[in-house]
């Protein structure tokens, strides 16, 4: 099984406006060679403008993210067939055969049936020891734990994110893990796992593409079981869905304050034009999907950085249950700075 980087469930990924962004970029004559993108999820519109040929500074507050980066858009020398080779000895593993771990004392019986989650557990392990002995390298160590990370979650006992389990049993899937299809580049990679309002105060880039959360709803706790998996310091993890403690990585974005955070952030981008992604769910019902940032906040702000131009399209999203909104309008905000 190949995975690519768009092969993964993300809540507000933007795979599917990636036509959209570019042909506003177009549409404005912007010409650049580096994109910042420090917000960037699933990587896919970072790796969009890499696969151009622009140089990329790429980040998320995720570490799980950053792995995913760090496998498939850095340009570090990895080995392809001994990847391959330790990819296909996992798969040949034998659950009866694999003691219990972590991961199937945690996991297993609500998003992992136990075998699958055995192996799964197993399979982490391994990993750490190989790159700790030095039998791989720091690319080689990204790239299994991405193509693990996208493999379990591919069998997860979820709608797609770990907020809950589904509420029935797990079934057994026979847990293979696919291996991540690597690009060859030719822009550079500049990549981070940190606070975007701290990074950008020393990046400086022609294009800054920001994409933040715009409700209550913290990534944190949406994806807490692939964090685990990436980090694996094998932490405690609490109540029903099992999550770890993760005060570090909540989101100010997500939190009362999340306009000032905003405000702060536009006000230290160093770029010649900032392009925020934005969409309408302020219409919507449940509260904790409701927008932190309106429109005409937006606008006010981006205002003071220089000339700003709207493109909007429509556009699915994801809906929880509460969420009610037929049309839903996807929009970009781009701001000439100094104008
Ligand atoms: C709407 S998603 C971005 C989706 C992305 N454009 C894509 O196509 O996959 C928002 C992202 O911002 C990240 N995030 C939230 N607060 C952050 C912060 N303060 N600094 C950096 N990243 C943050 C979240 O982890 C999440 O991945």
């Amino acid at each position: 099984m190949e995975l690519n980087i768009e092969n993964r469930r993300y809540i507000g990924n933007k795979r599917k406006l990636l036509n959209f962004i570019d042909d506003a970029i177009k549409q404005e004559d912007i010409e650049f060679n580096t994109f910042g993108d420090v917000f960037s999820g699933t990587g896919v519109v970072a790796e969009y403008f890499l696969d151009k040929g622009k140089d990329i500074y790429v980040n998320d507050i995720l570490y799980s993210n950053y792995v995913v980066y760090k496998a498939i858009l850095s340009n570090e020398k990895y080995d392809e067939e001994k990847v391959k080779y330790i990819i296909n000895e996992y798969n040949k593993l034998k659950p009866a055969n694999i003691k219990e771990n972590y991961f199937s004392d945690n996991f297993s019986g609500n998003y992992y049936h136990y075998d699958d989650a055995k192996k799964i557990g197993f399979i982490r392990e391994d990993i750490e020891n190989k790159y700790n002995n030095k039998e791989i390298n720091e690319r080689e160590h990204y790239i299994l734990i991405s193509s693990l990370l996208y493999s379990i979650d591919k069998i997860a006992n979820t709608v797609g994110h770990y907020e809950s389990f589904l509420n029935k049993e797990p079934e057994y899937k026979n847990f293979e893990m696919g291996f991540m299809n690597l690009k060859k580049y030719n822009g550079k990679s500049y990549i981070f796992n940190e606070d975007a309002n701290n990074l950008v105060k020393r990046i400086d880039v022609d294009v800054m593409y920001i994409d933040p959360p715009y409700n209550a709803r913290q990534y944190a706790n949406f994806y807490h079981l692939l964090e685990n998996v990436a980090h694996w310091e094998k932490p405690p993890v609490f109540n029903k869905a099992k999550k770890m403690k993760r005060d570090s990585i909540m989101s100010e974005y997500c939190k009362s304050n999340a306009k000032a955070v905003f405000e702060d952030l536009i006000e230290n981008i160093k770029a010649k034009y900032i392009i925020v992604s934005y969409n309408n769910t302020y219409e919507a019902k449940s509260t904790s999907s409701i927008n932190s940032i309106s429109y005409e906040d937006m606008i006010n702000i981006l205002n003071k950085r220089g000339k700003v131009s709207i493109y909007e399209t429509d556009y699915k999203f994801f809906n929880s249950g509460k969420t009610n909104l037929d049309k839903h309008k996807e929009r970009l905000f781009i701001c000439k700075v100094g104008e």
